[in-house]
């Protein structure tokens, strides 16, 4: 897709007819950019990089690679998602890497939030890189920018989640099939391209994944709990008919601990703060209003399935004051 503006004629995509129009589009754009040539995709799991590669895949088979990263701080099931989805569905190349010891290696001790980020984030490109190294003949890098990606970069607000910062000699040319695309269309054309609806549904996840949500300096146990507890939130939320119907909402776990009783003895155990919130654009976000009996719920299995957990909490903090995630 050649350009950055989005042309005011584009209509925008919201019916399968016209995302089945855009991806013909787009595979003969694809097919004229690449020719014989190989892409790499960093494959996430996330809305915008899947999509991406269903399309390319759809576009190209075998001409692409994609490399997912484990990093251990993705949600429980994803990384298995991703390999059961675009490894056997789509029978694309994928290259599955563990990383997850190198990350929380390099992460041990790092309390600071913006050091933390900037770790997960070198660390990601080193290890893309890496594998980029090992594959031989790719001329081209796919990436799942989207449209308020673009927007957002003009204005100088962020670049989370491309894979920027490649070295020199790792000089590919982009393709970009979705950069003119909002989020809406974007969810639109991965339905219509067969992507599983709680791939192309899902809620927003930050770059640094459960990394953030395990504050302060990140510890296995830890990350641990706030991985099960989320996976408790999404499935009882799920099971009440509310998964599609919040805007974001997860489990933190902070690095404090508190006193609690179990057996009639003292215990020093970390708690779960439950956040659900509504948002149109991230910028201010209100609390939603879960149901009593379901938050009761949610304790009972946390308290029941997650380890060295004896307090579970729900935040009522809307944006602003607070912001959606803890650091
Ligand atoms: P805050 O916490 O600033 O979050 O209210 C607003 C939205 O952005 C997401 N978020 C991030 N996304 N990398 C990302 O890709 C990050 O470092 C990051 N921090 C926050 C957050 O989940 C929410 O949807």
């Amino acid at each position: 897709m050649t350009g950055n503006v989005r042309p005011e004629s584009m209509t925008r995509i919201n019916t399968l007819e016209l995302a089945e129009a855009f991806i013909e589009e787009q595979v003969a754009e694809i097919r004229a950019q690449v020719g014989s040539g190989k892409v790499l995709l960093a494959l996430s799991g996330g809305v915008d990089s899947s999509v991406c590669a269903a399309l390319l895949s759809r576009a190209i088979g075998k001409q692409l690679t994609c490399v997912h990263v484990n990093h251990g701080l993705l949600r429980k099931g994803e990384p298995e998602q991703v390999c059961e989805v675009f490894g056997k569905q789509f029978d694309v190349n994928l290259v599955y890497i563990d990383a997850v010891d190198r990350f929380l290696d390099k992460l041990a001790g790092v309390s600071d939030p913006e050091t933390k980020r900037k770790i997960i984030g070198k660390e990601f490109i080193d290890v893309f890189a890496e594998e980029a190294v090992k594959l031989e003949g790719i001329r081209f890098l796919g990436q799942g920018t989207i449209y308020p990606d673009i927007l957002e970069s003009a204005d100088g607000i962020k670049a989370h989640h491309n894979v920027g910062g490649l070295p020199k000699e790792l000089d590919f040319e982009l393709v970009e099939p979705v950069k003119l695309l909002f989020k809406d269309e974007v969810r639109c054309v991965g339905t219509a391209l067969g992507l599983p609806a709680n791939m192309v549904n899902r809620q927003p996840f930050p770059g640094p994944g459960l990394g953030v949500r395990c504050t302060g300096a990140i510890t296995r146990d830890r990350l641990e709990a706030v991985r099960e507890s989320d996976a408790i939130l999404r499935e009882e939320f799920a099971a009440a008919g509310l998964a599609g119907k919040i805007w974001q909402y997860f489990t933190v776990v902070p690095d404090f601990k508190s006193t609690g009783i179990k057996d009639g003895k003292r215990t020093d155990d970390w708690m779960v703060i439950i956040r659900a919130v509504n948002s149109v654009d991230a910028t201010s976000a209100t609390v939603e209003e879960v149901p009593y009996e379901l938050l009761l719920r949610i304790r009972d299995r946390i308290f029941a399935e997650v380890k060295g957990v004896n307090r579970v909490l729900y935040d009522l903090s809307c944006k602003p004051i607070a912001t959606i995630e803890y650091e």
